[in-house]
Protein backbone atom coordinates (compact mmCIF):
# COMPACT_ATOMS: atom_id res chain seq x y z
CA UNK A 1 0.00 0.00 0.00
CA UNK A 2 1.21 3.61 -0.65
CA UNK A 3 2.36 5.45 2.12
CA UNK A 4 3.53 8.84 1.62
CA UNK A 5 0.54 11.29 1.45
CA UNK A 6 1.28 14.61 -0.50
CA UNK A 7 -2.22 15.91 2.17
CA UNK A 8 -3.19 13.93 5.13
CA UNK A 9 -6.45 15.07 6.99
CA UNK A 10 -7.39 13.44 10.50
CA UNK A 11 -10.86 14.46 11.99
CA UNK A 12 -11.30 17.89 10.81
CA UNK A 13 -14.47 19.79 12.39
CA UNK A 14 -15.03 22.94 11.09
CA UNK A 15 -18.57 24.66 12.69
CA UNK A 16 -20.57 27.92 12.06
CA UNK A 17 -20.98 29.37 15.54
CA UNK A 18 -24.37 30.81 14.29
CA UNK A 19 -27.29 32.38 16.58
CA UNK A 20 -29.13 29.34 16.54
CA UNK A 21 -26.16 27.58 17.55
CA UNK A 22 -23.27 24.97 16.28
CA UNK A 23 -23.30 24.38 12.86
CA UNK A 24 -20.81 21.43 12.07
CA UNK A 25 -20.17 21.74 8.81
CA UNK A 26 -17.44 19.81 8.12
CA UNK A 27 -17.78 16.70 11.29
CA UNK A 28 -14.58 14.81 11.54
CA UNK A 29 -13.49 14.38 8.45
CA UNK A 30 -10.58 12.41 8.21
CA UNK A 31 -8.63 11.42 4.40
CA UNK A 32 -5.48 10.62 2.66
CA UNK A 33 -4.27 12.72 -1.14
CA UNK A 34 -2.15 10.74 -2.11
CA UNK A 35 0.81 12.46 -4.26
CA UNK A 36 -0.14 13.31 -8.18
CA UNK A 37 -3.67 11.40 -7.69
CA UNK A 38 -7.25 13.29 -8.31
CA UNK A 39 -9.54 12.65 -5.57
CA UNK A 40 -13.17 13.91 -6.13
CA UNK A 41 -15.09 14.91 -3.27
CA UNK A 42 -19.07 14.46 -3.72
CA UNK A 43 -22.04 15.65 -1.84
CA UNK A 44 -25.26 17.42 -1.81
CA UNK A 45 -25.26 21.51 -1.67
CA UNK A 46 -24.92 22.39 1.99
CA UNK A 47 -23.04 18.91 3.00
CA UNK A 48 -19.49 20.75 3.63
CA UNK A 49 -17.74 20.69 0.46
CA UNK A 50 -16.60 24.22 0.42
CA UNK A 51 -16.22 24.60 4.59
CA UNK A 52 -13.41 21.91 4.07
CA UNK A 53 -11.94 23.36 1.03
CA UNK A 54 -11.80 26.65 2.74
CA UNK A 55 -10.70 25.49 5.99
CA UNK A 56 -7.39 23.68 4.15
CA UNK A 57 -6.41 26.67 3.01
CA UNK A 58 -7.12 28.44 6.15
CA UNK A 59 -9.17 31.08 4.02
CA UNK A 60 -12.20 30.44 6.06
CA UNK A 61 -14.05 33.79 7.25
CA UNK A 62 -15.97 34.21 10.84
CA UNK A 63 -18.39 32.84 11.54
CA UNK A 64 -16.66 29.44 10.75
CA UNK A 65 -14.06 28.13 12.68
CA UNK A 66 -11.70 24.96 12.81
CA UNK A 67 -12.50 23.31 16.26
CA UNK A 68 -9.95 20.42 15.73
CA UNK A 69 -7.92 17.77 13.83
CA UNK A 70 -5.21 18.16 11.57
CA UNK A 71 -3.76 18.84 8.39
CA UNK A 72 -0.41 17.35 7.26
CA UNK A 73 1.38 18.77 4.08
CA UNK A 74 5.04 17.83 3.50
CA UNK A 75 5.64 17.02 7.25
CA UNK A 76 3.77 19.91 9.21
CA UNK A 77 0.33 20.70 10.45
CA UNK A 78 -0.88 23.62 8.20
CA UNK A 79 -3.75 23.85 10.83
CA UNK A 80 -1.41 25.23 13.16
CA UNK A 81 0.86 27.41 11.43
CA UNK A 82 1.63 30.85 11.78
CA UNK A 83 -0.68 33.37 9.27
CA UNK A 84 2.78 34.43 8.02
CA UNK A 85 3.82 30.96 6.96
CA UNK A 86 0.53 30.17 5.69
CA UNK A 87 0.38 32.86 3.60
CA UNK A 88 3.44 31.45 2.07
CA UNK A 89 2.74 27.92 1.59
CA UNK A 90 -0.91 29.23 -0.24
CA UNK A 91 -0.67 29.20 -3.85
CA UNK A 92 3.14 28.01 -3.54
CA UNK A 93 2.69 24.53 -2.35
CA UNK A 94 -1.60 24.70 -1.81
CA UNK A 95 -4.13 26.39 -3.77
CA UNK A 96 -7.50 26.57 -4.55
CA UNK A 97 -9.56 27.77 -7.50
CA UNK A 98 -12.80 28.47 -5.73
CA UNK A 99 -15.87 27.92 -6.14
CA UNK A 100 -17.83 30.48 -9.21
CA UNK A 101 -14.11 32.35 -9.48
CA UNK A 102 -14.72 32.70 -13.16
CA UNK A 103 -17.29 35.29 -11.96
CA UNK A 104 -15.34 37.13 -9.11
CA UNK A 105 -12.58 38.29 -12.18
CA UNK A 106 -12.36 42.05 -11.96
CA UNK A 107 -14.34 43.10 -14.98
CA UNK A 108 -12.86 46.16 -15.37
CA UNK A 109 -9.05 45.05 -15.60
CA UNK A 110 -7.53 43.24 -18.26
CA UNK A 111 -6.69 39.58 -17.55
CA UNK A 112 -2.57 40.31 -18.22
CA UNK A 113 -2.67 42.99 -15.36
CA UNK A 114 -5.05 40.52 -12.87
CA UNK A 115 -2.35 37.63 -13.49
CA UNK A 116 0.30 40.42 -12.77
CA UNK A 117 -1.01 41.30 -10.01
CA UNK A 118 -1.26 37.94 -8.64
CA UNK A 119 2.42 37.04 -9.73
CA UNK A 120 3.81 40.03 -8.17
CA UNK A 121 1.24 39.09 -4.66
CA UNK A 122 3.19 35.71 -4.70
CA UNK A 123 6.87 36.87 -6.13
CA UNK A 124 7.86 40.52 -5.72
CA UNK A 125 11.46 38.41 -7.07
CA UNK A 126 10.21 38.75 -10.97
CA UNK A 127 10.80 41.68 -13.43
CA UNK A 128 8.23 42.81 -15.51
CA UNK A 129 9.66 41.19 -18.72
CA UNK A 130 9.45 37.99 -16.49
CA UNK A 131 6.34 37.97 -15.74
CA UNK A 132 5.08 38.98 -19.22
CA UNK A 133 6.47 35.40 -20.37
CA UNK A 134 5.42 33.93 -16.90
CA UNK A 135 1.51 35.15 -18.38
CA UNK A 136 2.40 33.58 -21.90
CA UNK A 137 3.61 30.29 -20.15
CA UNK A 138 0.49 30.01 -17.89
CA UNK A 139 -1.91 30.59 -20.59
CA UNK A 140 0.04 28.22 -22.80
CA UNK A 141 -0.95 25.62 -20.28
CA UNK A 142 -4.60 26.12 -19.67
CA UNK A 143 -4.87 26.44 -24.09
CA UNK A 144 -5.58 30.14 -23.79
CA UNK A 145 -3.79 31.92 -27.16
CA UNK A 146 -1.86 34.83 -25.79
CA UNK A 147 -4.17 37.83 -27.23
CA UNK A 148 -6.90 37.00 -23.90
CA UNK A 149 -3.81 38.37 -21.97
CA UNK A 150 -5.17 41.78 -23.47
CA UNK A 151 -8.98 40.57 -23.15
CA UNK A 152 -11.12 41.88 -20.51
CA UNK A 153 -13.38 39.06 -18.60
CA UNK A 154 -16.79 39.79 -20.34
CA UNK A 155 -14.69 39.40 -23.81
CA UNK A 156 -14.19 35.68 -23.04
CA UNK A 157 -16.97 32.56 -22.52
CA UNK A 158 -17.45 31.40 -19.29
CA UNK A 159 -15.00 27.98 -20.17
CA UNK A 160 -12.32 30.72 -21.17
CA UNK A 161 -12.57 32.94 -17.71
CA UNK A 162 -12.61 29.30 -16.08
CA UNK A 163 -9.27 28.42 -17.80
CA UNK A 164 -7.89 31.97 -16.43
CA UNK A 165 -8.79 31.15 -13.39
CA UNK A 166 -6.86 27.34 -13.35
CA UNK A 167 -3.75 29.94 -14.59
CA UNK A 168 -4.64 31.58 -11.70
CA UNK A 169 -3.91 28.72 -9.41
CA UNK A 170 -1.17 27.76 -10.83
CA UNK A 171 0.88 30.67 -11.01
CA UNK A 172 3.43 28.68 -8.26
CA UNK A 173 3.44 25.16 -9.61
CA UNK A 174 1.45 23.73 -6.64
CA UNK A 175 2.00 20.27 -4.99
CA UNK A 176 -1.47 20.11 -4.13
CA UNK A 177 -4.39 21.76 -5.76
CA UNK A 178 -8.06 22.14 -5.06
CA UNK A 179 -10.56 22.96 -7.54
CA UNK A 180 -14.16 23.59 -5.97
CA UNK A 181 -17.10 23.38 -8.41
CA UNK A 182 -14.60 23.82 -11.04
CA UNK A 183 -16.84 23.42 -14.11
CA UNK A 184 -20.31 23.62 -12.56
CA UNK A 185 -22.00 26.95 -13.92
CA UNK A 186 -20.60 25.95 -17.66
CA UNK A 187 -22.87 23.96 -20.07
CA UNK A 188 -22.21 20.05 -20.83
CA UNK A 189 -19.61 20.36 -23.01
CA UNK A 190 -17.31 22.82 -22.27
CA UNK A 191 -17.17 20.86 -18.91
CA UNK A 192 -16.06 18.00 -20.27
CA UNK A 193 -13.21 20.24 -22.13
CA UNK A 194 -12.57 22.32 -18.65
CA UNK A 195 -11.80 19.25 -16.61
CA UNK A 196 -9.96 17.92 -19.27
CA UNK A 197 -7.79 20.77 -19.09
CA UNK A 198 -7.39 21.14 -15.63
CA UNK A 199 -6.73 17.11 -15.71
CA UNK A 200 -3.45 18.13 -17.78
CA UNK A 201 -2.41 20.80 -15.72
CA UNK A 202 -2.72 18.63 -13.01
CA UNK A 203 -0.35 16.31 -14.45
CA UNK A 204 1.82 18.63 -15.79
CA UNK A 205 2.73 19.91 -12.33
CA UNK A 206 2.44 16.66 -11.17
CA UNK A 207 0.21 17.69 -8.41
CA UNK A 208 -2.22 16.02 -6.48
CA UNK A 209 -5.82 17.32 -6.48
CA UNK A 210 -9.21 17.73 -4.63
CA UNK A 211 -11.65 18.25 -7.08
CA UNK A 212 -15.23 19.01 -5.61
CA UNK A 213 -18.31 18.75 -7.64
CA UNK A 214 -22.10 17.42 -7.74
CA UNK A 215 -21.45 15.94 -11.11
CA UNK A 216 -20.76 11.67 -11.01
CA UNK A 217 -20.53 11.71 -14.75
CA UNK A 218 -17.50 14.15 -14.94
CA UNK A 219 -16.23 12.57 -11.20
CA UNK A 220 -16.09 9.24 -13.04
CA UNK A 221 -14.08 10.85 -16.12
CA UNK A 222 -11.84 12.69 -13.68
CA UNK A 223 -10.84 11.24 -10.54
CA UNK A 224 -9.06 8.31 -9.60
CA UNK A 225 -10.75 8.01 -5.94
CA UNK A 226 -13.99 9.48 -4.73
CA UNK A 227 -14.82 10.59 -1.23
CA UNK A 228 -18.83 11.11 -0.56
CA UNK A 229 -19.85 13.46 1.65
CA UNK A 230 -23.77 13.96 3.46
CA UNK A 231 -24.16 16.19 6.60
CA UNK A 232 -20.63 17.02 7.31
CA UNK A 233 -19.52 13.59 7.43
CA UNK A 234 -17.58 11.84 5.00
CA UNK A 235 -19.37 8.70 4.49
CA UNK A 236 -17.52 6.54 1.74
CA UNK A 237 -14.46 6.47 -0.09
CA UNK A 238 -12.97 4.31 -2.62
CA UNK A 239 -11.43 4.12 -6.16
CA UNK A 240 -13.99 5.38 -8.57
CA UNK A 241 -14.01 1.74 -10.64
CA UNK A 242 -15.01 0.15 -7.48
CA UNK A 243 -17.33 2.98 -6.09
CA UNK A 244 -19.41 2.79 -9.21
CA UNK A 245 -19.35 -0.77 -9.84
CA UNK A 246 -19.72 -1.94 -5.78
CA UNK A 247 -20.89 1.23 -3.89
CA UNK A 248 -21.04 -0.02 -0.13
CA UNK A 249 -23.16 2.71 1.87
CA UNK A 250 -26.75 3.24 0.99
CA UNK A 251 -26.24 6.82 0.13
CA UNK A 252 -23.75 5.91 -2.62
CA UNK A 253 -25.84 2.78 -3.91
CA UNK A 254 -28.66 5.75 -4.20
CA UNK A 255 -26.99 8.33 -5.92
CA UNK A 256 -25.28 6.25 -8.34
CA UNK A 257 -29.38 4.56 -9.21
CA UNK A 258 -30.16 8.34 -9.52
CA UNK A 259 -27.93 8.93 -12.25
CA UNK A 260 -29.71 9.26 -16.10
CA UNK A 261 -28.10 6.57 -18.30
CA UNK A 262 -25.77 8.02 -20.98
CA UNK A 263 -28.15 7.62 -23.74
CA UNK A 264 -31.03 9.46 -21.54
CA UNK A 265 -30.83 13.34 -21.43
CA UNK A 266 -33.35 13.72 -18.84
CA UNK A 267 -32.52 15.71 -15.69
CA UNK A 268 -30.87 14.06 -12.54
CA UNK A 269 -33.91 12.80 -10.33
CA UNK A 270 -32.23 13.06 -7.61
CA UNK A 271 -32.97 11.07 -4.16
CA UNK A 272 -36.35 11.24 -2.49
CA UNK A 273 -36.04 13.15 0.68
CA UNK A 274 -33.92 16.02 1.59
CA UNK A 275 -30.31 16.77 3.34
CA UNK A 276 -31.29 17.76 7.37
CA UNK A 277 -30.66 21.08 8.45
CA UNK A 278 -27.33 20.32 10.17
CA UNK A 279 -28.80 22.76 13.08
CA UNK A 280 -31.06 19.85 13.50
CA UNK A 281 -29.62 16.43 13.03
CA UNK A 282 -31.38 13.02 13.43
CA UNK A 283 -30.28 11.29 16.17
CA UNK A 284 -27.54 8.49 14.90
CA UNK A 285 -26.68 8.16 11.03
CA UNK A 286 -27.96 11.70 9.64
CA UNK A 287 -28.93 9.66 6.56
CA UNK A 288 -31.40 7.34 8.38
CA UNK A 289 -35.03 8.89 7.89
CA UNK A 290 -34.10 9.17 3.88
CA UNK A 291 -32.32 5.40 3.87
CA UNK A 292 -34.14 2.22 2.40
CA UNK A 293 -32.49 -0.02 4.18
CA UNK A 294 -32.11 1.41 7.95
CA UNK A 295 -32.46 -0.63 11.06
CA UNK A 296 -33.08 0.61 14.57
CA UNK A 297 -29.39 0.83 15.48
CA UNK A 298 -29.26 3.57 12.61
CA UNK A 299 -30.96 5.59 14.77
CA UNK A 300 -29.22 5.48 17.66
CA UNK A 301 -25.75 4.67 17.30
CA UNK A 302 -23.87 7.37 14.67
CA UNK A 303 -21.69 4.98 12.42
CA UNK A 304 -17.93 5.49 12.32
CA UNK A 305 -15.81 5.55 8.93
CA UNK A 306 -14.17 2.43 8.68
CA UNK A 307 -11.73 0.38 6.25
CA UNK A 308 -13.94 -2.70 4.91
CA UNK A 309 -10.80 -3.37 2.77
CA UNK A 310 -7.82 -2.15 1.73
CA UNK A 311 -8.98 0.69 -0.50
CA UNK A 312 -12.56 1.17 1.05
CA UNK A 313 -13.76 2.87 3.79
CA UNK A 314 -17.70 3.42 4.20
CA UNK A 315 -19.28 4.89 7.35
CA UNK A 316 -23.00 2.47 8.17
CA UNK A 317 -23.59 0.09 10.46
CA UNK A 318 -24.76 -2.06 7.99
CA UNK A 319 -22.15 -2.92 5.15
CA UNK A 320 -19.88 -3.62 8.51
CA UNK A 321 -21.67 -5.79 9.88
CA UNK A 322 -21.68 -7.44 6.52
CA UNK A 323 -18.11 -7.11 6.48
CA UNK A 324 -17.51 -8.58 9.99
N1 LIG B 1 -21.65 31.84 6.64
C1 LIG B 1 -22.30 30.81 7.16
N2 LIG B 1 -22.94 30.90 8.34
C2 LIG B 1 -23.57 29.86 8.89
N3 LIG B 1 -23.62 28.64 8.34
C3 LIG B 1 -23.02 28.47 7.15
C4 LIG B 1 -22.33 29.54 6.50
N4 LIG B 1 -21.83 29.07 5.33
C5 LIG B 1 -22.18 27.77 5.27
N5 LIG B 1 -22.90 27.41 6.35
C6 LIG B 1 -23.42 26.07 6.67
O1 LIG B 1 -22.43 25.13 6.34
C7 LIG B 1 -23.00 24.06 5.58
C8 LIG B 1 -22.01 23.65 4.52
O2 LIG B 1 -21.87 24.69 3.55
P1 LIG B 1 -20.87 24.55 2.34
O3 LIG B 1 -20.89 25.84 1.61
O4 LIG B 1 -19.58 24.06 2.84
O5 LIG B 1 -21.59 23.42 1.47
P2 LIG B 1 -21.25 22.85 0.03
O6 LIG B 1 -21.24 21.36 0.16
O7 LIG B 1 -20.06 23.52 -0.52
O8 LIG B 1 -22.56 23.26 -0.81
P3 LIG B 1 -22.70 23.66 -2.37
O9 LIG B 1 -22.74 22.36 -3.11
O10 LIG B 1 -24.01 24.37 -2.43
O11 LIG B 1 -21.56 24.54 -2.75
C9 LIG B 1 -24.30 24.58 5.02
O12 LIG B 1 -25.28 23.59 5.14
C10 LIG B 1 -24.66 25.73 5.90
O13 LIG B 1 -25.62 25.29 6.87
MG1 LIG C 1 -19.74 24.67 -2.16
Amino acid sequence: MRQETALQVNGLRVSYLAGEGEVKAVDDVTFSLYPGERLGVVGESGSGKTTLALALMRLHKPPASIKGGEARLGGRDILKLEQEDMRKLRWSELSLIPQGSMNSLNPVVRIKHQMADAIEAHDSSMTRAEINKHIVHLLGRVSLPESVAEMYPHELSGGMKQRVCIALAIILEPSVIIADEPTSALDVVVQRVVMQTLNDVQQQLNAAMIIIGHDMGLMAQSADRLAVMYAGKMVEVAPIASFFNDPQHPYSKLLISSLPSPEEKRELTGIPGSQPSLLDLPSGCAFHPRCPVAVERCKQEIPVLRQIDSQRRAACHLVEEQAS
